[in-house]
């Protein structure tokens, strides 16, 4: 059993790799500054170490006898990073070199990056793959594509472990439903439950390539293990197919009502995760709508 420790494990994506590797049996040790995090997430089984990852002494300690890193933390929010640049770039941008050189003096074997399907940007052709191009179309994207690179040059230059996980819309059980910058699931469940049209941006037409969590979480611990990745490989975790916002709108059922559209989003996203096979072995397990169904009806809304 290894010991592993999860930066951002108070948030939704974090706080089920935590559940799931104390399920394995591991020792977690979670830092997260609960900025968008809430403490009543993490597993009572985990060490948890309230700190900032923009500050590199606060950090710095707690990754001595870690085997293993899930850089999982973040600001994921595109509007804040539109308008607030600054401190975004600081919590994704800074705050990821501190993580991994916190990791390097502290001779972690490996480190896993949460990257984001974001670095795609606008491509000409679907599905996306690792080898097309990144063309971040807004600065969150960017910094999150900036993450990758310093993944793959801590490898480079400092011999750590390292990989990079693409996620493509993380959806699932705690996903964001409160603050600003809310999924579009989160918004239509409230809307729905208010009795309220539901607002979709633009003609809903965009789609997305919609994945479960439980799977996020599958790709990183097969990431962790895996004997064929180590040199900053970026993969794909997205479920392989995409979904309009109508389309997901209509599972709720109901009004909509259609408003401007986002600036600075892609107008599709869908993952060939054929890479992540090859590297790991990972393939998705639930189609998205199965798992829409399934919080559809967790929610009461059929
Ligand atoms: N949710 C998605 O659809 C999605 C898609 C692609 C990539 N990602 C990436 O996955 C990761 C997790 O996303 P999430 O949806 O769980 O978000 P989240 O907001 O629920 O979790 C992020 C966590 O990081 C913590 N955090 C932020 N700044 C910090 C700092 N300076 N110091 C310490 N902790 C800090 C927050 O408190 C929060 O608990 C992020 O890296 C994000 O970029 C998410």
């Amino acid at each position: 059993m290894s010991t592993y420790l999860v930066t951002g494990g108070a948030g939704f994506i974090g706080s089920h790799l935590v559940e799931a590797l104390l399920r394995d049996g591991h020792t977690v040790r979670v830092i997260d500054n609960l900025s968008t995090g809430k403490r009543e997430r993490v597993p009572s089984g985990a060490e948890f170490i309230q700190a900032d990852f923009t500050k590199l002494d606060e950090i710095a300690p707690h990754f001595v006898g870690v085997d293993g890193v899930f850089h999982v933390g973040a600001l994921p929010r595109i509007p804040f990073s539109i308008e607030h640049p600054i401190p975004a770039a600081e919590a994704n941008v800074m705050g990821t070199l501190n993580v991994f050189v916190a990791a390097r003096d502290a001779k972690v074997k490996r480190v896993i990056y949460s990257a984001s399907s974001s670095a795609y940007g606008a491509q000409e052709t679907l599905p996306l793959r690792p080898d097309m191009p990144a063309n971040p179309l807004n600065p969150y994207a960017l910094h999150k594509y900036i993450g990758e690179k310093i993944a793959e040059q801590f490898n480079r230059f400092y011999g750590m472990e390292t990989a990079s996980l693409r996620y493509f819309n993380v959806y699932g059980p705690r996903m964001a439903d409160e603050g600003a910058y809310v999924t579009v699931i989160s918004h239509f469940k409230r809307q729905k439950k208010e009795g309220k049209p539901l607002v979709v941006h633009g003609d809903g037409e965009q789609t997305r390539d919609f994945t479960h969590v439980f799977d996020v979480v599958r790709a990183n611990m097969l990431a962790m293990q895996s004997p064929n990745v180590g040199a900053g490989e970026v993969m794909n975790v997205g479920a392989g197919e995409n979904w309009s916002i109508n389309y997901i709108a209509d599972q709720f059922g109901g009004p909509k009502e259609y408003m401007q559209g986002r600036p600075g989003e892609a107008r599709h996203t869908q993952a060939d995760h054929s890479r992540t096979f090859e590297l790991i072995g990972w393939k998705p397990s639930i189609r998205f709508p199965d798992g829409l169904a399934m919080i559809l009806k967790e929610e009461g809304l059929v």
